[in-house]
């Protein structure tokens, strides 16, 4: 089973969660495969709210609603793939550099379900560069500080996120502690989001697998 095929079973699993109401729904390859599914069953929901402009595009295709997230309060459920995660459940996110909205849907849910392949499962984070998004003017004072961090931070040129900022992707970091390296991060001025996800994880990772999906809980 290739990893496409692994992406595409965690994502149909993640439907079992799915009570109705609007959905949290985020972005990437993985995601897409959700959002398949979920058309599937589009009836038995409301709509969405979505994490990227191509997720929501998606979304729209198969004539499910798009809400802004100002305009539905806190959402029960949010579905969204991941670059890394340990077995806390802590997260490496921004692959796709929608981290700033995804990291704000996870914030407003109650239940964040993390859907991906088994190679996502890491023992330690940071193998995959940890993306940064960081406002346009304050991109070099921005990577002068993650170098003092410890990184080494390479702009991903020619990438504007969503919200018309730049991404940062930090090669080289060992996250021994999520927690505090997200908080440090997140207080340089001019990062709008580190893509961490630690102070709020995952809280149900489901993998593909050849064995089928394997549903994980924080340890
Ligand atoms: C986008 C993300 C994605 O969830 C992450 O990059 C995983 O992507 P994929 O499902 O394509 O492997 O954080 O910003």
């Amino acid at each position: 089973m290739n990893q496409d095929e692994q992406k595409k079973q965690a994502a149909h699993a993640a439907l079992a969660y799915v009570e109705g109401g609007i959905i949290g729904v985020g972005t990437g390859s993985t995601v897409n495969h959700f959002i398949d599914a979920l058309a599937t069953i589009k009836g038995r929901i409301e709509g969405a709210v979505s994490s990227s402009e191509v997720s929501s595009a998606r979304l729209k295709a198969h004539g499910i609603p798009v809400y802004d997230l100002n305009a539905v309060g806190d959402l029960a459920l949010y579905v969204d793939g991941a670059d890394e995660s340990n077995r806390q459940l802590q997260l490496i996110k921004g692959g796709g550099g929608a981290l700033t909205r995804e990291k704000i849907v996870a914030g407003a849910s109650a239940r964040f379900v993390c859907i991906a392949d088994e190679t996502k499962l890491v023992e330690l984070l940071g193998r995959f560069p940890l993306p940064v998004e960081v406002v346009p003017m304050a991109r070099s004072f921005v990577a002068r500080q993650l170098v003092r961090a410890g990184g080494t931070p390479v702009w991903r040129e020619g990438f504007v996120t969503d919200n018309g900022n730049l991404i940062l992707d930090v090669q080289g970091l060992e996250i021994l502690e999520p927690v505090s390296l997200e908080q440090q991060i997140n207080n340089i001025p001019g990062v709008v989001t580190v893509g961490i996800f630690a102070l709020r994880p995952a809280d149900v990772l489901i993998l593909g697998t050849p064995q089928g999906p394997k549903t994980l809980m924080p340890e």
